[in-house]
């Protein structure tokens, strides 16, 4: 049976998939990541029969942009799914996209990864969604490990390892040590939260109201997690509607402006890390202490983030490289070295 397996997983794709909030990553067995697409399905709706019209990027675009016959819709909220039908949608459409061949051997063995607080339904959801799309068999890697892996981080050693995944649902914040989780909490603040205090914040201080991708944009612009240290940083120009009169109006907002809106759901990820430091056992938050921490995730990449984390925690911090890439090549490192790794990954429940 290991020789026939071995002899199908020459033939099939093998994968690994990142279902992440805002996006979803495929990583193929022997090649890498191939896809990485916003988490996005749009449908056409017609006498109540709805059909896919696009999916992924192709989708975003159309997000908030919808006339009454097209609904563009993000089925994972969170790190979960939201929307079930929608989910297995569209790791259909991303699983045809990527593995074309199809063979006597063409069901493919997938390992996707989901949060550490997901609940045993959803873990199930999950895995159905995955096993209707087309899968032979489904595993489940917790997401922080898999970040953690992604990031290059000696997760196997007998030391204390802390990462904090910034995504667009969630930010998780993890220590690990010989190759498990000693530590895992899960906050509902990431990217999305962001945009959402981006949009509050316009609408409260300049009678402007924008939408999503806007305030998505302004974040991946200018969007910084600390005031500039001249109290205005660099700015832009945005157009959104006045509140006031209805018609669009444009405006310039500032870096200091930004950092203000953003203020909170920074405040909310710092105090995570501090909550995790404080309930780690000492000798592994001694470790911590010495080695920093790894900031993986697209929220990682907001403006000084590092900075701000640090100032407040005292920490060493870390970017990821690719840190968008850093669970999906994670969970692909799962699949090439499943035996050293067989005790994360979980086919069962
Ligand atoms: N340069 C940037 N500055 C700030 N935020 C960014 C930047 N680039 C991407 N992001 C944000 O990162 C988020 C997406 O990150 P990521 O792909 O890691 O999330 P995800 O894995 O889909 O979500 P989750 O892990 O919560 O399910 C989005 O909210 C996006 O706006
Ligand atoms: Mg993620």
């Amino acid at each position: 049976m290991a020789l026939f397996d071995s002899f199908r997983g020459l033939f099939s794709s093998d994968m690994a998939i990142d279902l992440g909030t805002a996006n979803t990553l495929v990583y193929v067995k022997g090649k890498g990541v191939v896809l990485s697409e916003p988490s996005v399905v749009a449908y056409h709706i017609k006498d109540g029969v709805k059909k896919v019209l696009a999916v992924g990027e192709d989708a975003k675009l159309m997000l908030g942009r919808t006339p009454g016959s097209i609904e563009a819709i993000r089925p994972m909220r969170e790190g979960v799914i939201a929307d079930f039908d929608t989910a297995e949608e569209m790791i259909k459409h991303f699983i045809r996209k990527v593995h074309k061949r199809s063979t006597f051997f063409g069901k493919p063995k997938i390992i996707v990864c989901v949060p550490h607080g997901a609940t045993p339904v959803e873990k199930r959801a999950i895995r159905q969604s995955v096993m209707s799309a087309g899968a032979r068999r489904a595993g489940l890697i917790a997401e922080p490990i898999a970040a953690a892996i992604g990031a290059g981080m000696p997760i196997t050693d007998p030391t204390g390892n802390m990462v904090v995944d910034i995504g667009g649902g969630t930010t998780e914040v993890a220590v690990l040590s010989l190759g498990d989780i000693v530590y895992a909490r899960s906050v509902r603040v990431g990217g999305d939260r962001m945009d959402e205090a981006i949009i509050s914040y316009l609408r409260r201080q300049q009678n402007l109201l924008v939408g999503e991708t806007t305030a998505e944009r302004i974040k991946t612009s200018i969007g910084t997690a600390r005031m500039p240290d001249d109290g205005r940083g660099t700015s832009m120009q945005i157009r959104g509607r006045d509140l006031l009169n209805g018609v669009p109006k444009e405006i310039e907002v500032t870096q200091a402006q930004i950092a203000e809106a953003l203020a909170e759901p920074v405040q909310q990820i710092c105090e995570a890390v501090m909550t995790a430091l404080e309930t780690t056992p000492p000798d592994l938050a001694a470790d911590i202490v010495d080695r920093g921490v790894m900031l993986t995730g697209g929220g990682a990449l907001l403006g000084d983030l590092d900075l701000a984390l640090r100032e407040q925690t005292g920490l060493a911090v870390s970017i990821a490289d690719e840190s968008l890439n850093c669970v999906a090549l994670g969970t692909g490192k799962a699949l090439e070295y499943e035996k050293q790794l067989r005790h994360a990954i979980d086919y069962e429940s």
